[in-house]
Order: structure tokens, then sequence, then C-alpha cells
């Protein structure tokens, strides 16, 4: 059972499905009028963002990309590889940036200086989870759903070796499951 390498659940399903839809109401009103595109980060990001799409009331278009920077362990590598870029062209857009979890920064920082270089009308970005503690670049963050403590997660998109992301709540997985401490 997937279940048994779970330490601790931090987000039930219906903790995720609140925060979601509040998430979704700030936007609407912070995009009220306008159309927006959401770019999900994938893998992480997929789950979230079916959720996200489907509880904001805007004109919207969707758009995936997918970059590496992880391997199969638990920290990032600082080196970040586009390894799927978006279909569409986001000049003149008003782009958000869909993101499973914030942690060292790095792949973020990385991605939003490309898009940003594409011209965009904005960039935004939204994260439903913000892992402070290890960031090691800035990154301005403009919604981000939950800030946990520095503990590997897995669950609702998130993976641990490609696994777990069918979870439908978010937990923090056992260390021994990694070889961690
Ligand atoms: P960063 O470049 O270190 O900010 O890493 C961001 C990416 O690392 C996320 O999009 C996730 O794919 C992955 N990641 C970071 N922390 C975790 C975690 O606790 N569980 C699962 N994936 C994580
Ligand atoms: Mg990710």
């Amino acid at each position: 059972m997937l279940d048994n390498d779970i330490q601790e659940i931090l987000f039930t399903e219906e903790q995720l499905k609140n925060r979601v839809a509040e998430i979704a109401r700030q936007i609407e009103a912070d995009y009220a009028g306008k159309e927006v595109m959401l770019i999900s980060v994938l893998r992480g990001s997929f789950i979230f963002m079916a959720d996200l799409c489907r509880a904001i009331r805007l004109p919207c278009t969707l758009d995936f990309m997918s970059v590496s920077s992880y391997g199969a362990g638990t920290t990032s590598s600082g080196q970040v590889q586009i390894t799927k870029d978006l279909s569409e062209d986001i000049t003149g857009r008003h782009v958000i940036v869909v993101e499973d979890i914030l942690d060292s920064g790095n792949t973020l920082s990385y991605l939003l200086n490309i898009l940003e270089h594409r011209r965009p009308a904005s960039v935004r970005l939204c994260t439903l989870l913000d892992k402070p503690e290890r960031r090691v670049k800035p990154v301005e963050l403009h919604y981000a759903g939950f800030t946990i403590p520095d503990a590997f997660v897995v669950g609702y998109g998130l993976d641990y070796a490609e696994k777990y992301r069918n979870l439908p709540y978010i937990g923090i997985l056992k260390p021994e499951v990694y070889g961690g401490k």
C-alpha cells in the first residue's frame, strides 16, 4: 500500500479543494475583465492545474511545459533544462505559471526569466506549496496555497521517483523510503 510509506498527512483532499477555491477567487479578482493563460509546469502540477483551472471563472487558456532539474533524488541540482516547451506564443498574454512546489527556487527563477524574455503582458507565479526554508534563489510569489516545513512531501501530483503522484492527499514521505534521515 502506498499509504504505508506516508509518515503524516499534511493536507487532506478537502483542505486542498478549499484552498484551491480560495486561490481561484483571488485570481478572479486580480484578473477581472482579462483573459489568463495558465502554464502548468509538468509533471508535478498536473493535478493542481486541473483543479485550479476548473475553479477559475474567467476566460482562460492552458499550456504545458516541462523542465528537468531533479533526477530521482530529493534535492534540485540547480541545472535546469527545458525538456518540453510551450505550444503557444505568450507575447502580450497574462501568464500565470502553475507549480506544485517552490523549494530552492532554482527551477522557477530559471523558468520565469525565460518566460519574461518572451514579452508577455504580465507573468505571475502560483504555487500550491511553498518550502521557504530551502530557498537558494529569490523568486517573487503571488499565489501560494500552503507554506510547509522542510520535509519531502508527495501526493496530489508530487512524486518521489515518479511514484505517489496519484495519492489524493499531500503527505510527508517516510525518510526511510528515500534513505534520508
Ligand atoms: P526547486 O528548483 O528546488 O525549487 O524545485 C522545484 C521542483 O522540485 C518542484 O517543482 C518539484 O517537482 C520538486 N520538489 C521540490 N520539493 C519537493 C517535495 O517535497 N516533494 C516532491 N517534489 C519536490
Ligand atoms: Mg515540479
